[in-house]
């Protein structure tokens, strides 16, 4: 039986929780945003249009922030198709997913949706097909008190408070030569630089991300994130990253531990951001926006070519992926790694929210229901509070064939002293074998176990059951197998788990 040992201490806390660390991604692409968070003919639909079971399942979720519109299709997209009237926008053609946008959502319609569902709205702007005007103009529309041409079309059209949007994507993936007006990086680092100090006179309070590496395997992986923040360092805030694991080949244990090589992108983006700064001799610090990450079935990776073979369809399927036990427990150790680098990683979007890749799926006229992956990330979301400990972690490790040796279990602690409650998230990456935990918390001053669930299939279970047919067959349950004696807690976490424990102060 694998074992491991972490070692939880209040006096070594690595950063506070960043509150931005558990947002989501809606994107116009697929089903994401119609059939997905609005259809007007669907028996739970507001006045609105939008979808009410999925309002619901979006609130339980809760994402601290959601980015919007995209994603490749920001890079084709007219901000202004989607205000005023809806029967007099435009439909388009969107050449990044080959679909028809009819814009019936629009600015209006998605600050609403997110209004309802109590989340900060993460803006990107199309520096693909436009540039620095149309990025200040539609700043000036969401921002502007009103009084200017932009603004006060804003208030005729039902706004009179500003958006106040704080956080603003420059671009999406400029890298991607898939990408509509893709750049070389001294080209996309020179207009990140002056847009961004563009939208800076128009609103000097917001915040902005530059665009990182699509992944960590593009070719100019590195160079790019040098040449871009060596242009616009003084400007942005942030630098973005974005990756997708899936399985390849049926290697199950190295997709387990894809997490491992997260943490070698963040700490190389980390390194770079950190040379630029050094080498410009900057003061302040780049943070990191993880603004796209999740999981994938390889065979869904973007559904290109379902929009390929048919193209200009309204709300295609596109990336509708499945979700097992084996993602889950990916995504929680994703999760770990971006709260392990919280100190750095302040900006975090599970991608995308409905549909695509989707948290939630719905179908049209259907129902709809939380995939196995949203689990790990609504409890994080609820349960990481107040500071991130910097866990000393001791496991024994399992061979993988992409990653090498990993360790088998990948646990992550938050300490909160306000309310004097602790929470572990930790996977069990092995697929055979329950794993012996043990977790010291003598530097904790907690005495209590007040909760354990566990994300786990029983034996015998097809390790590909979904939530779909049966919307709850993959769910926390409350896990029984552990005990907290003289402030060291003791578990044996069943194989391919993903367990939470809640810890709190001795009884009065
Ligand atoms: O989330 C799906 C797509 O993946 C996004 O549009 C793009 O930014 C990324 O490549």
């Amino acid at each position: 039986m694998p074992r491991a040992r972490l070692v939880l201490d209040a006096a070594f806390a690595l950063a506070p929780v960043p509150r931005r660390l558990f947002g989501s991604f809606v994107e116009h692409m697929g089903r994401c945003v119609y059939t997905g968070i609005h259809e007007p003919g669907h028996p739970t639909a507001d006045d609105a249009g939008f979808r009410g079971d999925v309002l619901e399942l979006t609130r339980r979720l809760a994402p601290t922030v959601v980015r919007y519109p995209g994603g490749n299709f920001v890079s084709g997209y007219r901000w202004e198709d989607g205000i005023g009237p809806v029967a007099d926008r435009p439909s388009r053609l969107d050449l990044a997913w080959r679909s028809r946008e009819p814009n019936e959502v629009g600015l209006h319609e998605f600050d609403s949706w997110a209004r309802e569902v109590d989340t900060e709205v993460m803006m990107a702007v199309n520096l693909g097909t436009r540039g620095l005007q149309e990025a200040c103009d539609l700043l000036e529309y969401a921002n502007h008190p009103g009084g200017t041409y932009w603004s006060d079309r804003r208030i005729a059209n039902g706004s009179t408070d500003p958006f106040g949007y704080r956080l603003w994507c420059l671009g999406n993936e400029m890298d991607g030569p898939w990408q509509i007006g893709h750049k070389t990086a001294y080209e996309y680092g020179r207009l990140a630089a002056e847009t961004g100090r563009a939208m800076r006179l128009v609103d000097p309070d917001i915040e902005l991300v530059a665009c990182g590496s699509s992944h960590a395997q593009m070719p100019t992986f590195g160079a790019w994130e040098s040449e871009v923040l060596t242009q616009c360092y003084d400007t942005v805030d942030y630098v973005s990253l974005h990756v997708y694991y899936s399985e390849h080949d049926g290697d199950t244990d190295s997709y387990l531990a894809s997490a491992v090589d997260m943490d070698g992108f963040i700490e190389a983006v980390i390194a770079t951001a950190d040379a630029v700064r050094a080498r410009g001799r900057h003061t302040k610090t780049i943070d990191l926006s993880f603004d796209e990450w999740n999981v994938t079935r390889p065979s869904e990776r973007g559904g290109d070519d379902l929009a390929r073979q048919a193209p200009w369809a309204l709300h295609p399927r596109l990336g509708e992926s499945e979700y097992g036990i084996v993602d889950a427990v990916v995504v929680g150790t994703m999760l770990n790694s971006l709260l392990r680098h919280g100190d750095r990683v302040t900006v975090g979007c599970q991608a995308q929210l409905v549909n695509v890749l989707g948290l939630i799926r719905s179908e049209e006229l259907g129902d709809a229901w939380l995939q196995t992956i949203a689990y790990p990330f609504e409890q994080m979301r609820r349960l990481a509070r107040g500071s991130i400990l910097q866990v000393v972690a001791s496991s024994d490790h399992q061979d993988t064939a992409r990653f090498g040796d990993v360790p088998v279990v990948d646990a992550t602690a938050t300490y909160d002293a306000e309310t004097g409650t602790a929470a572990v998230f930790v996977a069990n990456r092995s697929r055979t074998e329950a794993a012996r935990l043990e977790v010291d918390c003598r530097g904790l001053p907690v005495g209590r176990l007040t909760a354990a669930t566990v994300l786990a299939v029983p034996d015998g279970t097809p390790v590909d059951l979904t939530n779909r047919d049966r919307h709850d067959a993959i769910v926390p349950k409350p896990f029984h197998g552990a005990q907290l004696d003289q402030q060291i807690l003791r578990a044996d976490l069943p194989p391919l788990s993903w367990t939470v424990f809640e810890l709190a102060r001795p009884a009065a």
